[in-house]
């Protein structure tokens, strides 16, 4: 029984592979791709991103069965969601907690390009496909936002949109045509669903696959920043410290996908709202243009760069600078292969320098992204008799900082990567 099953599987295969490539695939991308044996910690972020990309396509596929994408609906359908639809309340958690989800395992995946020089020479295309799908994944949660049509979805859209406002000349015709109404109303919301529903989860699958296969072509970096593609095997060419991608990493990733579906399942079962971070509490009401919340804040991924925003004064009472500051923020992430000049890629071999500009770049981005969430008077205002600083917001001041540290991190770091002492790289993998 067991010969004749494995037999008519061998023949099953050997059909399709004469019409379709699925051996040759399998090998190339799985089973004779060898990655390097060294790999830890950091290196679940990049299979927990394909994982929480699909959960995002699969339940907004079921959202989007019961979800009205029409100002006078949609609000009260994400209700029907919540309360009537049989599973809807968990399908609707799913989809919201895994949005935050998706930015904390990316924002981890970047973090360990930082940490063993990932984006460097010759994996430039790899990171830039990477910071193409950071901005469409900034724009399908920006997008997605404003559909449950709740309070914070109408103001948080309100201040970006408005943003385009301060380009010179054309920035109100711009905010129009984004709007497509002179206010924030149901065209702009079913422009903003197709958005989120078709046009960027296409563009995002596609830039997706075009890192991957980029990977594949050039084969991972890992945590000692040497390429293991230097030493084959004479006979087999098989890198010396490479092991098949499949079984090896397939059974570590396993690992990694359970832990996450535990912190995920804890996340969705006993705070899906997160304390207001995941979920804000204005959004529980629905959209009223004639009501302005007190406080607007974006969700917590995007505080950051809205700290930043606020942090630059404007000039001629024009926000135009606090824009362009915001844009750069997320833009020079693209200049980071070119910017690094180390001679070593891995922390582990880098100087003091890196080690700590790398440390001033992330203790200014979570300042940053704390006080992005408050209103820019949580810690007081400087006393009158203080020189220079009298009658500003602390937070402001402080958000000043780091918007300086932020940048000085990327500006500086032709100069101060050339100029550490590193350590010697050894030839082969550590362990
Ligand atoms: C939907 C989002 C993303 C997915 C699904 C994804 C997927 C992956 C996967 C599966 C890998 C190989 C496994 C690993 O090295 O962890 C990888 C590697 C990599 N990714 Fe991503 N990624 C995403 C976003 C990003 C972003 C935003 C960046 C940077 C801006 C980035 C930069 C890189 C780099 C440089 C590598 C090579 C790492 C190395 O070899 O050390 N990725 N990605």
């Amino acid at each position: 029984m067991r010969e004749h099953v494995n037999k008519s599987l061998t023949s099953a295969v050997a059909w399709i592979d004469e019409r379709f490539p699925l051996t040759a695939n399998w090998k190339a991308h799985l089973s004779e791709y060898y990655a390097p044996k060294n790999f830890n910690f950091w290196y679940y972020f990049g299979s927990l991103a394909l994982l929480v990309l699909v959960i995002q396509i699969l339940t907004g596929i079921f959202l989007t069965m019961n979800y009205k994408p029409d100002a006078g609906m949609a609000f009260a359908s994400v209700e029907y969601i919540m309360r009537d639809v049989s599973w809807g309340w968990l399908i609707r958690y799913m989809h919201s907690t895994g949005a935050s989800m998706f930015f904390v395992v990316v924002y981890l995946h970047m973090f360990r390009g930082l940490l063993y020089g990932s984006h460097r020479n010759p994996r430039e295309l790899i990171w830039l496909f990477g910071v193409g799908i950071f901005l469409c994944l900034m724009g399908e949660a920006f997008f997605g936002y404003l559909l449950p049509w709740g309070q914070m979805s109408y103001w948080g859209a309100q201040v970006i949109i408005n943003l385009f406002n301060s380009i010179p000349f054309i920035g109100p015709d711009i905010s129009l045509w984004i709007r497509g109404d002179y206010t924030i109303a149901d065209a702009t919301l079913n422009r903003f669903f197709a958005f989120h529903v078709i046009a960027l989860p296409l563009v995002l699958l596609g830039l997706v696959v075009a890192h991957i296969i980029a990977l594949h072509e050039v084969g991972s970096n890992n945590p000692d920043g040497v390429e293991i593609k230097k030493h084959k095997d004479p006979k087999t060419h098989i890198p010396l410290d490479g092991i098949p991608f499949h079984p090896y990493y397939t059974v570590k990733d396993i690992v990694g996908v359970v832990v996450f579906l535990i912190v995920f399942s804890c996340v969705i079962f006993f705070a899906p709202e997160m304390g207001g971070y995941f979920l804000e509490a204005n959004n529980f009401i629905p959209a009223n243009p004639m009501v302005t919340p007190p406080h607007i804040a974006p969700v917590w991924y995007f505080t950051p760069y809205y700290s930043i925003l606020r942090a630059v004064p404007p000039l001629f009472n024009s926000q135009f600078p606090g824009v362009v500051a915001m844009g750069a923020s997320v833009l020079i992430f693209a200049a980071l292969p070119w910017l690094d000049r180390s001679p070593v890629k891995s922390i582990r071999y880098r100087g003091g320098l890196y080690k700590r500009w790398l440390t001033v770049f992330v203790v200014s981005f979570l300042v940053l992204g704390y006080l992005g969430t408050e209103p820019t008077t949580v810690w007081g205002t400087f006393d009158k008799h203080v020189i220079l600083l009298g009658g500003a917001d602390r937070a402001t001041v402080v958000a000043r900082f780091c918007t300086a540290a932020y940048f000085l991190f990327f500006i500086l770091m032709p100069w101060y990567t050339r100029i550490d002492k590193t350590k010697p790289v050894p030839e082969r993998v550590t362990s």
